[in-house]
């Protein structure tokens, strides 16, 4: 553990990455076929192979990371999501979530819940839209219907206290919901689950350009303030908004934090990506210290170096421990329920 520490140390004072934060994609394969979404187009069928799966977590571990996310695509959907599940506990990874969009049949969403109970995998799920908008961004049919009952059968774990995680729900703001997201706020509110929100964008090839889900009305957009600021579990720092409301300077995660704050992202084939659109390296087949130390990290990080800015939850609020500093968002954080107070708390 002291090793850990003190590796971490040394790679603050060298600016080296410690892959903190991790997302490891399953597999780009999806149920849904979201319009803001361009992951499912580049997938050639495959899962990530188990043996690969363990190199990474092995490498990573032994590098610093600490939380990991699974996504996809639909990660829950990978055949040997068990299989994936322990690995992450042999390895001692305590800190994993599964980004899962719940939308698969019902035997399937049971099977995925007991497992996040019995490996304690916290939940994340995208929650958008209702009724036709849902089904017109998520490009499926029933989706409100399909994803509630698995949001139901996840709170009546918590009711029986099988599962002791608060699920987070994720709300992507596009001209298409915004009239939808007081009702979609209060409904999560209902559920007593964690609200992430983040606004569409084009920013990346894994992201489809659609004209209609371009915010058009900023005003709109910023009358939302008040009432997702007032959410009592609300996991986007505060801080974050006040880029809605004034022009930011650049906060570039990988050039203000590259150890603590920077974010990666291992596709099913182990390349890891930054923000940029190509790889830096591969988990499965290079070693950590030599990715940073090749000619394609100093190419990315003279890219980042370059890079106008951007504003969005996914990379902005791991770029600066400073902006915590910010007494809204501490109050925010000093406010949060622990996270399952009691059964009765738990709404169906
Ligand atoms: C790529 S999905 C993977 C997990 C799972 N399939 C799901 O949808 O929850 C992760 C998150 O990225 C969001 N996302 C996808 N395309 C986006 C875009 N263009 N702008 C903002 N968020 C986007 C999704 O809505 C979802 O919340
Ligand atoms: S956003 Fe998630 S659910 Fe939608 S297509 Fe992309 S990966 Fe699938
Ligand atoms: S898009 Fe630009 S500012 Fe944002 S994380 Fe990437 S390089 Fe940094």
């Amino acid at each position: 553990m002291a090793a850990i520490e003190l590796g971490h140390l040394k790679k603050f004072v060298l600016r080296i990455p410690s892959l903190y934060f991790c997302s490891i994609r399953l597999t780009s394969m999806c149920t849904q076929s979201c319009m803001q979404c361009g992951i499912p187009a580049q997938s050639d069928g495959s899962f990530i192979d188990l043996e690969h799966f363990e190199t990474i977590l092995k490498k990573l571990k032994r590098h610093g990371n600490k939380r990991i996310n699974l996504t996809g695509g639909e990660p829950a959907i990978h055949p040997h999501l068990e299989e994936i599940f322990r690995l992450l506990a042999k390895y001692e990874f305590t800190n994993t979530a599964l980004l899962t969009n719940l939308y698969y049949f019902e035997a399937l969403q049971d099977r995925v819940i007991d497992l996040a109970c019995k490996y304690d995998i916290g939940i994340n799920t995208s929650y958008d839209g209702l009724a036709d908008v849902a089904d017109k961004l998520r490009g499926a049919t029933d989706v409100q219907n399909i994803v509630e009952e698995g949001v139901r059968k996840i709170n009546e774990a918590r009711r029986r206290e099988d599962y002791s995680h608060r699920p987070t729900a994720t709300v992507v703001i596009s001209q298409i919901n915004l009239h939808q997201i007081p009702e979609i706020i209060q409904r999560i509110k209902e559920l007593g689950w964690n609200l992430n929100i983040d606004v569409y964008r084009y920013s990346s090839e894994n992201h489809r350009e659609q004209d209609e889900m371009k915010i058009t009305s900023r005003d709109e957009l910023l009358n939302l303030l008040p009432l997702i600021q007032q959410t009592q579990h609300l996991k986007t720092p505060l801080w974050y908004f006040d880029g809605w409301q004034k022009h930011k300077h650049k906060q570039c995660p990988y050039m203000i934090s590259p150890t603590f704050g920077s974010k990666f992202f291992v596709h099913e084939t182990g390349d890891l990506y930054t923000c940029l659109p190509e790889p830096i390296g591969n988990l499965i087949n290079d070693d950590i210290k030599d990715i940073f130390a090749s000619e394609k990290w100093k190419d990315a990080k003279a890219q980042f170096a370059q890079c106008p800015g951007c504003w969005n939850t996914c990379y902005t609020i791991s770029s600066r421990a400073v902006s915590y500093l910010h007494w809204g968002t501490i109050r925010q954080y000093l406010l949060k329920r622990p996270k399952l107070k009691s059964a009765a708390a738990v709404y169906l």
